[in-house]
């Protein structure tokens, strides 16, 4: 199979779907890979290093023109929409739930696309996501760090245990991928650190996991009313049901936490967790609300570009392999959980929660597999 490397084309956008070392492996599998010009510099992997792992190195043009498997980290632009063909395959992260111009146009140009966000495992976990979550909790954690310095606007609290100094409080909402990221540095610098969580089992998972200095608590109104009045920087990793109304943290309670503390909005739903979390950029990542700083990026992990391209494509290989050595029928016969991840086949809508929001048409892709 012939497999394209793309340049990502969104601003602040440095990852790249496969390093030099997982081009090696699709290479020495006998597939052919072209990697577009400079598509790995924002992680610091050169043309060279693509080209001795054998792959070929052309224009953005060519490579779409080239491929059959189209591999790339973020959705579709406009400015590529052309370059959607029937018959070809493209595995990158999706969120077709978000964008319906960007699904309209895969639809109409009949490509088969299969969404990293949605291929789950046998635990019902999401293997693609859970290594850009960790990035993102760790990366949210060092954030605060920075911007609490007085050097950057915060109020020049250094988030660690210093002696003779109160120890700062952070507190973590939601103990999975991400919040286990912020959770395992906030620890480490010596934090006093409360995560709450409504798992009783994702609390007791954490608490095996993490040093004494992490209190575990369950997530209800009181519990985050007494953290909101002590912490020093809260961090919301939940995943948040996009469909509620309500929220955790009103605009109101801000009023209950300390003065120049921060909110990090991993999660990042606009209005959602946190009512006046509005997702914000690299370029321009902080504001304040009632004198409270709020970071919410909503690509922490990019900036942390060559990690995070690692990690990506450790995890998003085994399927592009599956996919190169088997082909795409037979690969998605054998794995239901790359299946699961199907968005649209020849022009049909695959995936449920896109095909409700959108009120589309939906196919299921089990029905699309057993006509092959
Ligand atoms: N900003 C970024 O760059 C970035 C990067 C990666 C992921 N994310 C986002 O971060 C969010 C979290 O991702 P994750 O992989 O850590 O999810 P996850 O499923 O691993 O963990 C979410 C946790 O939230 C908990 N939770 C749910 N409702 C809760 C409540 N009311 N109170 C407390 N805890 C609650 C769940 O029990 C679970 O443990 C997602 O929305 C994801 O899209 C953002």
């Amino acid at each position: 199979m012939i497999i394209g490397v793309l340049k990502e084309i969104k601003p602040n956008e440095y990852r790249v779907a496969a390093t030099p070392t997982a081009v090696k492996e699709l290479t020495r599998r006998g597939h052919e890979v072209y990697v577009e010009n400079n598509a790995g510099v924002g992680s610091g992997f050169s043309d060279e290093e693509y080209k001795e792992a054998g792959a070929k190195i052309a224009d953005c043009d060519t490579v779409y023109d080239k491929a059959d498997l189209i591999y790339k980290v973020k959705e579709i632009f406009p400015e590529e929409y052309k370059y959607m063909k029937k018959d070809k395959i493209l595995f990158t992260y999706i969120h077709s739930n978000a964008h319906r111009e960007m699904t309209e146009a895969l639809l109409a140009s009949g490509i088969t696309s299969i969404a990293y966000e949605d291929v789950d495992d046998k635990n019902g976990k999401f293997p693609l996501l859970i290594p850009m979550s960790e990035l993102a909790g760790k990366g949210g954690f060092l954030a605060a760090l920075h911007f609490m310095q007085a050097v950057h606007g915060g109020k020049g609290m250094l988030l660690a245990n210093v002696a003779g100094v109160e120890t700062p409080t952070v507190t973590i909402i939601g103990a999975g991928a991400s919040g286990m990221g912020a959770a395992e540095l906030a620890t480490a610098f010596g934090n006093r650190v409360n995560i709450l969580d409504v798992s009783i089992e994702g609390l007791k998972a954490a608490k095996d996991k993490l040093p004494p200095n992490a209190s575990l608590l369950f997530s209800n109104r009181a519990n985050l009313e007494k953290c909101l009045k002590e912490t020093d920087v809260l961090i919301n990793c939940i995943l948040w049901d996009k469909t509620r109304k309500d929220h955790l943290v009103y605009k109101e309670d801000l009023k209950l936490m300390k003065p120049g503390s921060m909110i990090v909005d991993v999660a990042c739903d606009d209005e959602g967790a946190i009512e006046t979390c509005r997702s914000t950029t690299h370029d321009d990542p902080i504001y304040e609300v009632e004198g409270i700083t709020h970071y919410c990026v909503d690509n922490i992990p990019s900036a942390f570009a060559r990690t995070a391209s690692t990690t990506l494509a450790n995890a998003t290989l085994p399927y592009v392999i599956q996919i190169a050595d088997k082909g795409l029928k037979q690969a998605l016969k054998d794995n239901k959980y790359l299946r699961r991840g199907l968005t649209t086949y020849e022009g049909k809508l695959t995936l449920l929660e896109t095909a409700v929001k959108h009120d589309i048409p939906f196919v299921s892709p089990d029905d699309i597999v057993k006509e092959f």
